[in-house]
């Protein structure tokens, strides 16, 4: 029989080795194509900022779109004085037993743009701060 030479077992070693080489190639390939990018929202309510200091955050670890819940009627210093029985936030907070059951709602200015972003979210952050135990009525419009 005739013997196999040192040259033919280097032919098949470099052979072998370079199909190894094209299926973890090819197979890179397709674990990157089954990780497609995730679209992500960060969305948030801010009345005082630090809300919006924690969505800034956020943006930078998870490399989403940032955007603000702008109240069309813009909460003052006044308005958030919820020591004050009259002030916005304590009417709105007498207004129900809770906001879900509450009739007030917020509008929100820049709803469009919300509504396209939240369209096209895979994920979405959402915050806001607590007022009163709950989450602000104007939460409850951006929900609904
Ligand atoms: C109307 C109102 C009600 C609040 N109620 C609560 C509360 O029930 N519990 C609490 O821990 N903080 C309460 N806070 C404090 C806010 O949650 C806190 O200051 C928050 O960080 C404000 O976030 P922002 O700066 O993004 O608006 C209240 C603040 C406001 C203006």
């Amino acid at each position: 029989m005739k013997k196999t030479g040192k040259g033919t077992i280097q032919r098949i070693a470099a052979a072998f080795l370079a199909f190894a080489m094209a299926v973890s190639v090819s197979g890179m390939g397709e674990v990157e194509a089954a990780k497609p990018k995730k679209n992500i929202a960060i969305i948030y309510f801010s009345a005082t900022g630090t809300t919006k200091g924690a969505a800034m955050k956020i943006q930078k670890s998870a490399k989403g779109k940032r955007l603000e819940i702008k109240a069309a009627d813009p909460y003052t210093e006044e308005d958030l004085d919820y020591t004050d029985d009259d002030s916005r936030v304590s009417k709105e907070r007498d207004s129900a037993s809770s906001p879900a059951k509450s009739k007030e709602r917020p509008e929100i200015a820049n709803l469009k743009a919300i509504k396209k972003a939240v369209k096209k979210a895979d994920v979405i952050y959402l915050g806001y701060p607590i007022w009163n135990g709950e989450a602000p009525h104007i939460l409850y419009t951006f929900v609904e």
